[in-house]
């Protein structure tokens, strides 16, 4: 019995070196961390259960045979974030370049596969140089079984990814399949083709970090949800970010004591919203001011910056805000923050996470533009998502609901629950100015007439009264009761219960 314990102490020691010492210390002189001391922070402390150390490939080709590494060059299992079960894998680009082998996605698919029976997330921290090219089509074949468990999985258990180095070719598909991408700066990139590939092929010249590093997917494609400086602070936005999920589709959020009393008023929103009503403000400071002890889960901060989302909590209970921004681009509508919001939305609407939606929208985009990149698709699918979505859904209306823009953001007519305008709220099928230039647009050149007509349309529509007369808008509140209000409304709708027709899958606009 001794020798054999000590046989498998060895094989564990073996087994946590990965590809070596050399490798190790290349890996930290990167700045990158390794695959087991990401686990380590990102989990509960002691509370990783390792699955698979042992494993090795079956490859025998290109001098394989001899080079085996116990656990095949990721490291899976489970443990807890504050105390609740999590899957993860981690790959260790020590090991062959943590590229995936049949038997490294074996390893993947079995954490995801019990994930599921179970009903917990899954957690992957992605450092790979993509498919193992040793092992050719097994490889590729052990991506597709991971990417079948990825969509199977998606809208039943939340599914986090985690870029901290290189992650290219059809490999990106995993990740992108997942709920959330969180990325590490300067030592993590994403893209389908490389640089190389790009150049021969569009005589493109770019580097890897501006074609997929953390920054371009941050504020240009918006693959990345947060881009973070080191492997130390994603890993615990990772651990915060948890903390507003529930563990898979059937669970509600974890609620969590706040001293942040539901009544507490706040006088200064009642100046928020300027007396001009074409100068923009800083709908996050609404947000903020009605949260939960001011804190707010933004994510994708710095792409399509004209609509917010993120995660706060109202009474302890997790919500999804969405807020049209004013300061950028008005707040208006456009492709990528449609886009940006309807996917939040339908992880929210998935997860039981009610919807809290702040409206200040001059409309959709105009332009050539937006026309020919497909806004009639795009804007749709936030349309779709409200539409279909039957979470909780409280709306407060601060400023413009104009058009078409009024019916998308989660109004009555698409389910809204309870639907809320501050005084200023102006809600009509366009803008004063417009309006009259439209429908009076003979006498256009009469600046007296079209003043008075201006000033008349703004009397009868900008306001939110009109709205009320058709029980539109079930209440006109007092900006500074905005978190009471919106909390006795959320603590009401808890045992809401809406379901949609059977159907296999609706037809979202993609
Ligand atoms: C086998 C690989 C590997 C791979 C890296 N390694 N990628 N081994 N298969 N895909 C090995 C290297 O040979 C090297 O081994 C070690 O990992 C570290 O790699 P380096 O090149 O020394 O590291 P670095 O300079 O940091 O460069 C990292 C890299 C580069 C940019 C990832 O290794 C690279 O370009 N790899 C190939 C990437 C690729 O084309 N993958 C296939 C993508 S297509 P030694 O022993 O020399 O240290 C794909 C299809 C998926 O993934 C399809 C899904 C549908």
């Amino acid at each position: 019995m001794h020798e054999i314990i000590e046989q498998l102490d060895e094989k564990r020691e073996q087994a946590r070196l990965g590809g070596g010492r050399a490798r190790i210390d290349a890996q930290h002189a990167k700045g990158k961390l390794t695959a087991r001391e990401r686990i380590e922070l990102l989990l509960d402390e002691g509370s990783f259960e390792e699955w698979d150390m042992f494993k090795e490939h079956r490859c025998t080709d290109f001098g394989m045979d001899k080079s085996s590494v116990p656990g095949d060059g990721v490291v899976t299992g489970y443990g807890t974030i504050n105390g609740r079960v999590a899957f993860v894998f981690s790959q260790d680009f020590t090991v062959f370049g943590g590229s995936l082998s049949e038997a490294h996605a074996e390893k993947i698919c079995k954490i995801m596969d019990h994930a599921m029976t179970i009903g917990a997330p899954v957690i992957g921290l992605n450092d790979s140089g993509g498919a193992r090219i040793q092992e050719g089509v097994a490889s590729l074949g052990g991506y597709a079984e991971v990417f079948q468990r990825n969509v199977m999985a998606s809208g039943v258990i939340p599914q986090i990814s985690v870029i901290m180095g290189p992650c290219a070719g059809g490999a990106v598909y995993s990740p992108a399949m997942t709920d959330f991408i969180f990325m590490v700066k300067d030592s993590s990139y994403m893209f389908v083709t490389g640089p190389e590939v790009v150049k021969t092929v569009t005589h493109e010249e770019v580097t890897a970090e501006e074609l997929g590093g953390a920054l371009t997917h941050s504020t240009k494609s918006g693959v990345s949800d947060l881009t973070f400086e080191n492997d130390v602070d994603a890993l615990m936005m990772v651990r915060r970010m948890f903390n507003y999920l529930p563990s898979n589709n059937r669970d509600k959020p974890p609620t969590r004591y706040t001293p942040d009393i539901a009544d507490r008023m706040d006088e200064s929103l009642d100046t928020l919203v300027p007396d001009d009503s074409n100068k923009a403000y800083d709908m996050k400071e609404l947000i903020l001011k009605i949260a939960d002890d001011g804190d707010f889960f933004e994510l994708q901060p710095m792409h399509a910056q004209n609509i917010i989302i993120g995660f706060a909590r109202m009474e302890g209970r997790p919500v999804g805000i969405v807020a049209n921004q004013p300061l950028v681009l008005a707040g208006c509508l456009d492709i990528k923050s449609s886009i940006k919001a309807a996917r939040f939305v339908r992880f929210c609407d998935a997860f039981n996470i009610p919807l809290l939606t702040f409206v200040d929208v001059p409309g959709f985009m105009p332009g050539t533009a937006q026309e020919y990149g497909g806004i009639i698709k795009h804007g749709a699918k936030l349309l779709y998502a409200y539409a279909e979505c039957t979470v909780p859904k409280v709306t407060v209306i601060t400023r413009k609901a104009y058009g078409g823009a009024y019916d998308v953001m989660s109004s009555k007519h698409l389910r809204g629950d309870v639907n809320f305008a501050w005084p200023s709220a102006e809600i009509a099928v366009m803008g004063p100015k417009g309006a009259v230039e439209i429908i009076f647009r003979k006498d256009i050149d009469d600046a007296a007439k079209t003043a008075l007509r201006t000033e008349e349309y703004r009397r009868k529509f900008a306001n939110p009264f009109i709205a009320g007369q058709r029980g539109y808008i079930d209440d006109v509140i007092m900006p500074h009761e905005t978190r009471k209000r919106v909390c006795r409304s959320l603590a009401m709708l808890q045992g809401k219960k809406l379901d949609n027709p059977w159907r296999k899958h609706g037809n979202i606009p993609l």
